[in-house]
């Protein structure tokens, strides 16, 4: 038994444990906090119940005592400690044709690939083998947590949660809603929109009940797959149950020219708008892409306290604009980062990191060299890498309204090691010229999975290199 900072007694048994090392997080947007050393206590519930610096006067002891009970994990030099980065937004069935067509606009792309892809899945050993496939390299990229989008399919969908729990990721899943016969092909819809309503109860009912789920590691989503592809009645269902039922909500939102002006020209009003009208903009929403979004919808999210999962590598691909993160985030809105497979074509988020930073300075900066300068760009639109890594750790937490990505007691343990040095890194440090944020910039930029040596969610260990 032993005392720590705050008084509590910690006992180190086969429940707690303790990981001693440097470590980087952006608890502040805009902010790296950077400690060299320090000793995180998780309990055994997998919460960090204590973080403690060399300063504090249990820190020897409480290293000690872990150590002694072979309850310590200790981080090499170079290696560090990072919040699990968090990935609001991601097809799952569409993993298979990840880094190909992207040569078409969204609404093609749908119809002729999309679509009779997803269409597969109702075949549960499809789902079967391509969801751990799929979790197996999230997690390997450090995504602790997911917001997948499964498909039309009940049986498949639930596969996803399932292989999600069984794997101890965190994720909220929905089963896609699309009724609208004008939208979406025979082969793939909803059969009819209270079927459809039906399935999508019983999904929620199914992820709620997973055996051992009781902390709701995964939570379900009521996912309509955007305006396009529902009926009025659809839509209107699925925020009645969202609200009766407490749910997460995902969608897309004026993605591109084509989805944002279809919904004008059905409703005479932007997404934002006819997403609230319907119910489906709570504090629970989130809402892929937004690039279209006006100041008034920017309002109107930040009221309704929903979120916006900025997918930067996928908008370049499918959007035809870049979305106004600085905008965004200077008014307050919560903006959380995705890597949309596989309209985007990684599936790391340290990617769509750096996506989302290049991405800001050719909005400010312009792209069209036949213009003078002071008409080329957007001024004051870039963000910066800690603006960025902000989005994929706290960012995405506050949306989810779940004490994940940041590093701090009270927070769930969802984190990485990130080791600068392994044989095959592609990152050089510099001792003499390195700062200390310089070394979160490098892996931003240049990280890969090989860099990511281990993950925990929940305090659970789920991915150790040896
Ligand atoms: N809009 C509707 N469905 C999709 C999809 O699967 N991917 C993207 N990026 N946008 C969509
Ligand atoms: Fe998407």
């Amino acid at each position: 038994m032993s005392i720590n900072q705050q008084g509590a007694s910690v006992h180190f048994n086969n429940d707690n444990f303790a990981v001693l090392g440097a470590y980087m997080h952006t608890p502040i947007r805009g902010q790296v906090e950077h400690v060299d050393r320090a000793l995180f206590v998780i309990d055994g519930a997998g919460v960090i119940r204590d973080i403690l610096e060399p300063d504090s006067p249990a820190f020897g002891q409480l290293s000690a005592e872990a150590k002694n009970a072979g309850r310590l994990t200790e981080l090499g030099q170079n290696q560090y400690l990072l919040p699990g980065l968090i990935d609001l937004h991601v097809h799952a069935p569409q993993f298979p044709q990840l880094g190909t067509a992207m040569h078409i606009s969204l609404d093609q792309w749908l119809q002729e690939y999309v679509f009779p892809l997803e269409a597969r899945y109702a075949d549960r050993h499809l789902a079967k083998h391509v969801y751990n496939l799929l979790v197996d390299t999230l997690l390997a990229n450090g995504t602790t947590t997911a917001l997948y989008f499964a498909t039309v399919h009940l049986e498949g969908s639930r596969i996803l949660a399932e292989v999600c729990f069984e794997k101890g990721q965190r994720a909220v899943v929905g089963k896609v809603s699309m009724d609208h016969p004008d939208q979406c092909p025979d082969f793939y819809r909803d059969k009819t929109t209270q079927e459809g309503l039906e399935s999508v109860a019983e999904f929620v009912e199914s992820v709620r009940s997973i055996r051992g789920n009781n902390k709701g590691l995964v939570c379900p989503a009521i996912t309509p797959r955007f305006i396009p592809s529902c009926t009025d009645e659809m839509l209107l269902g699925l925020g009645a149950m969202a609200q009766d039922q407490k749910c997460y909500i995902q969608t897309h939102c004026s993605e591109s020219d084509w989805e944002h002006s279809h919904v004008l020209n059905r409703f005479g009003k932007s997404d934002a708008e006819s997403l609230a009208g319907f119910g489906l903009m709570t504090d629970s929403t989130i809402l892929a892409h937004s690039n279209f979004i006006s100041d008034a919808d920017m309002m109107l999210i930040k009221t309704a306290e929903s979120a916006i999962a900025h997918c930067p590598l996928s908008n370049i691909y499918f959007s035809n604009a870049v979305f106004p993160a600085r905008r965004a985030l200077e008014k307050g809105l919560t903006v959380g980062l995705g890597t949309d497979i596989s309209g985007g074509a990684s599936p790391s988020l340290l990617v769509n990191c750096q996506m989302a930073v290049n991405m800001s300075r050719l909005l400010e900066e312009g792209v069209d060299p036949s213009l003078p300068p002071e008409k080329r760009g957007i001024a004051n639109s870039r963000i910066s890498f800690r603006e960025a890594f902000w989005m994929a750790t706290a960012g995405g937490g506050l949306a989810l309204n779940k004490k994940i990505g940041v590093l701090k007691p009270g927070y769930c343990f969802d984190a990485i090691v990130v080791d600068l040095n392994v044989p095959e890194s592609n990152i050089q440090t510099w001792p003499e010229v390195d700062r200390p944020e310089d070394l979160l910039q490098k892996i931003i930029f240049n990280a890969t999975r090989t860099n990511i040596t281990k993950v925990w969610v929940d305090g659970q260990t789920v991915v150790e290199t040896p």
